[in-house]
């Protein structure tokens, strides 16, 4: 064996090694890097908005009427977990279709409620007014009352917020 294939395998179980050391490496690096930014990033990025949020029985909506389901649910904002009332009226008119609506005045943010007398929402705040289907009729709110997409479930109302 000459000396220059002597040196030419010599030069390959160098690189091989290189490789070898590189390579077991990256897994060390992959094995405890990725969980470790898993637990660090996880929080922050969890957060219950997009989930389906069961309110209950649909049996309780009466057609025409506005009803206001409450329920709370936890919300994560970076590592701080917070219990948070969530409040939701919902109205059909047909017991097939269901709208459901925020109860969160679109002007400052203060709780509508229901007035059945007037046949609308009303918010104490400003005297803002909202029809039935959350259509602005008095008073300062900019826009309609928020909507959020729903769906029934075996007689079961979830409401989702975006
Ligand atoms: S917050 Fe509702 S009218 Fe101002």
């Amino acid at each position: 064996m000459s000396e220059s294939d002597k040196e030419g395998k010599e030069v390959g179980r160098r690189n091989f090694m290189k490789m070898t050391i590189v390579g077991i490496g990256g897994l060390i690096t992959a094995a405890f890097g990725i969980p470790a930014v898993a637990y660090v990033m996880g929080p922050a990025l969890k957060q219950s908005v997009g989930e389906w949020i069961q309110l209950g029985s649909v049996t309780k909506v009466e057609t025409g009427i506005p009803t206001l389901f409450k329920t709370v649910i936890q919300t994560q904002t970076g590592w701080i977990t917070t219990d948070e009332e969530f409040s939701v009226y919902v109205l059909t008119e047909d017991g097939q279709n269901y709208v459901a609506m925020s109860n969160v005045c679109t002007h400052l943010g203060c709780r509508v409620r229901w007035v059945a007398d007037q046949n609308g929402f009303f918010c104490p705040c400003h005297n803002g007014a909202f029809a039935k289907d959350g259509t602005v009729t008095g008073g300062p709110p900019p826009r309609p009352l928020d909507r959020f997409e729903s769906k029934v479930e075996n007689d079961i109302l979830f409401v989702k917020r975006g």
